[in-house]
């Protein structure tokens, strides 16, 4: 049967009865991604050191999204290392250029060697006063420049305590993607309770989410949504890795704190390297 029948037929048994047959797990064909986000650390000897000492995957897309200024060396100790990491901006600008002091525009992501953009993190939301009318300009923008943006979306602790999750992600959700036809994006589920902070999210209640994420992509994009990659970030580490890594709608990770040293970012790179040669 040629592939693209038989993951067209996938897709219909799995709309029409969820992800498991009979016990037995569907494959899926999203890919799987873990994703650094170095935030604002690092220096270009930091960063060069990095590079020599991590090892990549080729069984999951590898990306590492420095701070501005350390892009293009980074694109350069990439490239000398062989090894397949895409490298992605922490945030980019809604305008193609422009009198715009201190930003960085999506074609100068690209120029310096980017595939993907982070928009819209918590820390951008919380003081840079981002909200989800800039973050849906800056989608755009990186889509109509060829970036994948990659949309951060979660509850703080008050919000999730008052049971308004659902209820923030949604809004979240339609303000980043108002008026979007591609699918071409990554969403990235990142409590805000849980960065930077030790209380990971548990994998069943990353899942549940993740599960009502997908239902509203549902309502936006229609049977697209089942091709875009969902990954949790807050505290994502290598010895949670795993739990997350065995979901059925957790796509990848986001990872703060234990991306910046190279043996434990790799430590997540092979729990989910393995999740894939396993699936
Ligand atoms: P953390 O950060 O892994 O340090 O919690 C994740 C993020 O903010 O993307």
């Amino acid at each position: 049967m040629g592939q693209s029948i038989e993951s067209y037929i996938k897709h219909l048994v799995r709309d029409a009865i969820g992800h498991t047959l009979g016990g037995l797990e569907l494959q899926r064909d999203r890919k799987t991604y873990v994703i650094a986000n170095w935030k604002m650390n690092k220096t270009i000897n930091e960063t060069a050191e990095f590079f020599q000492n991590v090892k990549s995957s080729k069984d999951v897309s590898v990306v590492v999204c420095p701070s501005a200024q350390l892009l293009f060396p980074a694109h350069l100790f990439i490239k000398q290392s062989g090894q397949p990491i895409g490298l992605g901006g922490q945030n980019v600008h809604w305008a193609d250029k422009g009198a715009y002091t201190g930003e960085t525009s999506a074609s100068m992501l690209k120029d310096v060697g980017c595939e993907y953009v982070i928009i819209g993190h918590s820390e951008r939301r919380q003081y840079a006063g981002e909200d989800d009318v800039l973050v849906n300009k800056k989608v755009k923008q990186a889509l109509k420049t060829g970036l994948t943006p990659i949309i951060c979306i979660g509850e703080t602790l008050d919000e999730k305590n008052s049971t308004r999750t659902e209820q923030v992600l949604s809004t979240q959700l339609f303000g980043a993607l108002k008026d979007l036809h591609s699918g071409d994006i990554i969403i990235a589920y990142e409590p805000v309770w849980a960065i930077g902070t030790g209380q990971s999210a548990t994998a069943e209640l990353a899942q549940q989410t993740h599960a009502y994420i997908r239902s509203v992509l549902k309502q936006i994009f229609g049977g697209q949504a089942d091709s875009i990659s969902i990954l949790y970030g807050g505290s994502a580490n290598e010895n949670n890795a795993a739990d997350y890594s065995g979901m059925p709608d957790i796509d990848g990770v986001l990872v703060g704190g234990a991306s910046l040293q190279a043996h434990s970012f790799e430590g997540i790179i092979n729990v989910f390297a393995k999740g894939e040669q396993n699936s």
